[in-house]
């Protein structure tokens, strides 16, 4: 019989198995046979901990989703009371309390008047663009059907959200399945001549963008951004003023904006939501990751009342046919409504500024090492590492050392999770440093 609690599964067999059956994703199965695959049968905290009971400080948040660390206490109270009431049922033609309670309270914190769910960040994406280009058909406007996205971007590996993904390597064996947008420059900050003033660099890149919007406006759906930090192609970021003047330049041309804030919603950047520190409302705004705080797979895509009444209408083929089989699943949507009662019940973004500045003084003793851009938004930091550090021994000494860290190229981050504690902090910092030193 089968009973785990009774099985001491060594780590080895455990990968052994993995690797037999499993296809990992974003991997190259056959590094496996050198580089590491941990395999893990906790979480605690801040803390991922194998089958031999070896600690790893989840400085990615799992991905960016375990925004409240693992094991929450809270959240898992939503789900447990949840699955005693109802696990799923199809919300066409039906609906439940959970589903309804978290469209309201989102609607509450964005502004934005009706909720589209989805599974993953790539759904939401989907969602959005599908919906823009619907409601400029709707409108008689067949022509617009283009989206404008930038340079560095990354929105999901679906052929849609890949299609509007600038990262050549997720991108080029499948561009034959793919359209062709509108891609504009990056305003990432990284790629400012160094004689340039952060705001002469932004706007000669949304001047750029106005001269693609005089020429092509008709053609253009949506501009897609991520708000404020491009994550997966490295952690750049760039000037809230970028957000206001896109939004300008959007209602002028009537151009839908899309805000992808699956990585960075929900108080990463040190606001609740990333686009608010340029005090704009966006057309579509795409959640997910830390929506539920890492207990189920949930997306949503939000919209103004305006667009959503241009598909309410007597013929059927005008509404929004899109479905997903676990679209607003009850579990999911309570395990989100356990996330958003602790940001009610705690000064969660408060608390993560005091964390933030103890973080920051921390690192200030990664300014002698060979490193370059070391940068922080809310609890965000990155770097790049210099070339003649060893990157993958840098991370190899990170994990023997208690630390998982998965750097995009040669850019280390930390996105930790917001249980982060003084002692877990010091951890983070100071294991990095001494394998950046150690490899240098
Ligand atoms: C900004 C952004 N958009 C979309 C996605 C896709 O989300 P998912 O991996 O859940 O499909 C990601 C994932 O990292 C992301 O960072």
């Amino acid at each position: 019989m089968y009973e785990p609690s009774t099985i001491v599964m060594k780590n080895k067999s455990i990968v052994k198995r993995s690797l037999k059956s499993v296809w990992h994703p974003c991997s190259q199965m056959k590094h496996y046979e050198e580089q590491l695959l941990i395999p893990i049968a906790k979480g605690r905290g801040s803390w991922l901990i194998d089958f031999e009971g070896k600690k790893y400080l989840d400085a990615t948040s799992s991905w960016w989703v375990n925004l409240f660390g693992h094991n929450n206490k809270i959240i898992k109270a939503f789900v447990s009371k949840q699955l005693n009431q109802l696990e799923h049922s199809m919300i066409a033609g039906m609906t439940h309390e959970p589903v309804i309670s978290l469209s309201e309270q989102l609607s509450e914190l964005t502004g934005l008047g009706h909720c589209f769910y989805g599974s993953d960040g790539a759904n939401a994406i989907e969602i959005a663009l599908k919906m823009s280009s619907h409601y400029w058909r709707e409108k008689g406007k067949t022509q617009k059907v283009k989206i404008v996205y930038l340079q560095n971007s990354y929105h999901g590996e679906t052929l849609g959200a890949l299609s509007v993904t600038d990262v050549p390597i997720f991108r080029e064996h499948y561009s034959q399945l793919m359209q062709k947008h509108l891609q504009v420059d990056s305003p990432d900050w990284r790629l400012k001549a160094p004689n340039e003033s952060i705001k002469e660099f932004t706007s000669a890149k949304v001047e750029k963008v106005k001269r693609l919007f005089d020429e092509k406006a008709h053609l253009i759906s949506s501009f897609i951004l991520e708000p404020l930090v491009q994550c997966a192609s490295g952690m750049g970021i760039y000037d809230k003023q970028y957000l206001k003047d896109i939004r300008s330049l959007c209602n002028e041309y009537d151009i839908h904006m899309i805000v992808d804030e699956i990585a960075v919603g929900f108080g990463r950047t040190g606001k609740l939501f990333a686009h608010q520190y340029a005090n704009i409302t966006p057309d579509f705004l795409c959640l997910s990751k830390g929506l539920t705080g890492g207990y189920l797979p949930l997306s949503v895509t939000l919209t103004r009342d305006e667009i959503y009444e241009a598909f309410y209408h007597e013929d059927v083929r005008k509404g929004f046919l899109h479905s997903h089989s676990y679209t607003g699943n009850p579990l999911a949507c309570s395990a989100a409504l356990g996330t958003l009662s602790i940001f009610k019940d705690n000064d969660v973004i408060g608390n993560n500024a005091i964390k933030a500045k103890k973080i920051n003084k921390l690192f200030e003793s990664h300014k002698d090492l060979p490193i370059s851009h070391f940068r922080n938004i809310g609890m965000i930091w990155a770097f790049e590492l210099n070339n003649n550090v060893n990157i993958q021994k840098v991370i190899q000494s990170c994990v023997a050392n208690g630390l998982f860290i998965r750097p995009i190229n040669r850019t280390i981050y930390f996105m930790p999770p917001y249980t982060i504690n003084d002692l877990e902090m010091r951890h983070m910092v100071k294991t990095s440093e001494e394998a950046i030193k150690r490899h240098a």
